[in-house]
């Protein structure tokens, strides 16, 4: 797991990181599509306003298929704050790219385990997920891997805390009422068989997480922790995310071949 600190914009960043992989990406029979693995969320949304630039300026994204990281349980498909919409919204609306590319888990089918099981034997079936883009919660959830999720659990029906709830409820007026209790979501497992993965984490609010990430020991009360042990996360985080990582961490995890 390495440490991007950087004074950058993170959005920024991560959007220039995507942008290198689709193009260098070599289409073939056995691999057509370059899997993207897309989150939500505030942190995301600088990331998608810059994907849509460079899409703007002639990123194809002709060879890429996309999966979504999560979806609420029963929240309607075309309401305001379903991550259906929070997608078209702030990237799928702005660029070139076909239905059949982008998927995203229905929180409204009829089994949502059914729905669950579908959704990973799709991304198997394009050949895994190549890079994997995440935020992080203020209790170290990545997607809507909650604290005590297991570390090797796949694409699941989960629980949201209540800490999660009152975290999200600002996108929904302020009322925690309304914050669907139950979400979908890829599990802690499918995200460890990313070739790559990138948790973009901004804010003094995220600091503590970032501190169990890099100063904590695997365990399952930080899911986040999980990825100590993948071969090739980023961790790309501004000053006050980055806040409480140890000055030894950070001497440590000098890497400057992010961009390429
Ligand atoms: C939600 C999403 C996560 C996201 C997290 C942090 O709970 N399910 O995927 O990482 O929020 O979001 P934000 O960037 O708004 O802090």
């Amino acid at each position: 797991m390495y440490l991007i600190e950087t004074e950058n914009n993170v959005g920024f960043l991560t959007a220039s990181y995507i942008k290198n992989r689709v193009k260098s990406f070599v289409s073939t029979k056995n691999k057509p599509y370059f899997v993207l693995a897309l989150p939500t969320g505030g942190t995301a949304i600088d990331l998608y306003k810059y994907l849509v630039k460079f899409c703007q300026e002639g990123l194809s994204f002709d060879k890429v298929v996309t999966f979504n990281l999560d979806e609420y349980a029963g929240l309607p498909e075309n309401h305001p704050e379903s991550y259906h919409s929070f997608m078209a919204k702030n990237l799928f609306d702005h660029i070139k790219i076909s239905k059949e590319q982008i998927n995203i888990l229905n929180g409204n089918a009829s089994n949502l385990e059914t729905e669950c099981k579908n959704y990973e034997e799709k991304i198997k079936n394009y050949g895994g997920i190549d890079l994997f883009i995440g935020g992080i919660g203020q209790n170290g959830h990545i997607a809507f891997n909650e604290p005590g999720s297991a570390f090797d659990s796949k694409t699941h029906v989960a629980d949201l805390t209540s800490n999660t709830i009152a975290a999200n409820a600002r996108f929904f007026d302020g009322d925690i009422s309304q914050v669907p209790t139950r979400a979908l979501t890829m599990g802690l497992g499918t995200i460890m068989t990313a070739k790559e993965v990138i948790i973009m984490a901004t804010g003094a609010k995220k600091s503590h997480a970032l501190y169990h990430a890099f100063e904590d020991k695997q365990n399952t009360n930080w899911p986040i922790t999980v990825l100590q042990k993948h071969p090739r996360t980023f961790i790309v985080a501004d000053k006050a995310a980055a806040a409480e990582i140890s000055k030894t961490t950070k001497q440590n995890c000098g890497l400057c071949s992010f961009i390429n």
